[in-house]
């Protein structure tokens, strides 16, 4: 079965073919990022702008690619939640259009569903996760454990009470005057950095939920203690008064917190949630070191290929494929709506 994918939930806009699932016969991606490097974050109204202009483009490219045409498209699915309102719009009008034109079933996909099963994609079937798995989903606006019992069956049992991980390297990026997006950013400069200079607690939060706001203020609160600046000094002054010495020792200790914090969470569920394989998926399961320590803690972890950790059009169209293998039923392109916010389900 070939699966025609659109993704365009946040600032990247894309399209791709998988076939049952797995095999990627093409994968477009459009970046904004150099756009909103400049601003130093995502801007929503530009954001949707620009999938307006790409999102055929890249559709007809996704087709070339793949050397395929319409007629050998057997379903298209598309992100409509959670992300930005116009950028999933954009996403949705145009897959909706195409699946009522072209006569093609059509399904909405959760994109945190899609970045779980980014661990599918280009996975020989003895490779891939064996249930029940135990998820951890961090991403932008995403930090959560969930346990899957068998394909397409999601329990959240843990979640960010405020910050996601993403975004707290995003904010730590920006105190330390590093370019959008903070993620890689620091996992860069942090290659240089002393891990172990600056200590910050880790969050007291009960059972398997997260917090990463404090974390986040603590880094802050260090950086004014250390330039001897008080609290009322302005945050975005702050970094040009820093070392490259002590940027990367603040990204490195930082990176470090935040790793062991996430893959705390993640042995204590797995104390609760005995799992086969576990899988760790989204745009921070890009970061170099937490790939390296997980594979230290963790039997049976998986990591999707690098290139899939981010926001992409394939591992839509593979948990569209695991969706339909479970039953799912197509949407109607007529009237399905978006929702910028929505859990799992
Ligand atoms: O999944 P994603 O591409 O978009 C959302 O669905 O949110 O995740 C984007 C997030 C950003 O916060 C970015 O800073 C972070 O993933 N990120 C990283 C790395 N690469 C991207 N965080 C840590 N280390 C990385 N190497
Ligand atoms: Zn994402």
């Amino acid at each position: 079965m070939k699966i025609l994918a659109i993704e365009s939930s946040c600032d990247e806009t894309a399209a791709a073919i998988v076939e049952n699932g797995t095999n990627i016969l093409s994968n477009v991606v459009i970046s904004q990022i150099d756009i909103f490097a400049e601003y130093g974050g995502v801007i929503p109204e530009v954001a949707a702008r620009s999938h307006l202009e790409a999102i055929m483009p890249v559709v007809h490219k996704a087709l070339q690619d793949a050397r395929s045409d319409w007629g050998d498209i057997d379903a298209i699915a598309v992100t409509h939640t959670p992300g930005l309102l116009g950028s999933l719009l954009v996403g949705t009008l145009t897959a909706r259009t195409l699946a009522i034109l072209h006569n093609k079933p059509f399904y909405a996909v959760h994109h945190l569903k899609s970045h779980i099963y980014a661990n599918w994609l280009e996975t020989p079937n003895q490779d891939q996760p064996k249930f029940p798995v135990l998820s951890l989903v961090i991403s932008g606006g995403h930090t959560q454990i969930l346990y899957m019992k068998a394909h397409n069956h999601f329990e959240i049992i843990g979640t960010s009470h405020d910050d996601a991980v993403g975004e707290c390297f995003d904010k730590v990026a920006k105190i330390l005057g590093l370019p959008y997006p903070g993620g890689p950013s620091i996992a860069k400069v942090a290659q240089n950095g002393d891990r172990k200079k600056y200590q910050f607690p880790h969050p007291k939060v009960e059972n398997l939920d997260f917090s990463f706001s404090g974390l986040k203020t603590a880094v802050l609160r260090r950086v004014q203690k250390e330039l001897g600046l008080p609290i009322s000094f302005p945050s975005h002054e702050l970094a040009s008064k820093l070392t490259e010495k002590q940027v990367a020792d603040f990204a490195a200790s930082f990176e470090q917190t935040a790793i062991e914090i996430l893959l705390e969470k993640l042995k204590l569920a797995q104390t609760i949630y005995p799992a086969e394989s576990i899988v760790i998926a989204g745009g921070v399961s890009a970061n170099t070191l937490l790939r390296k320590t997980a594979k230290k803690q963790f039997e049976h972890v998986s990591f999707p290929k690098p290139e899939f950790s981010g926001d992409n059009a394939a591992m839509v169209g593979a948990a569209c494929y695991y969706e339909i293998e479970s039953g799912v039923q197509p949407s109607d392109p007529y009237h399905l709506n978006i929702l910028p916010r929505s859990e799992i389900k």
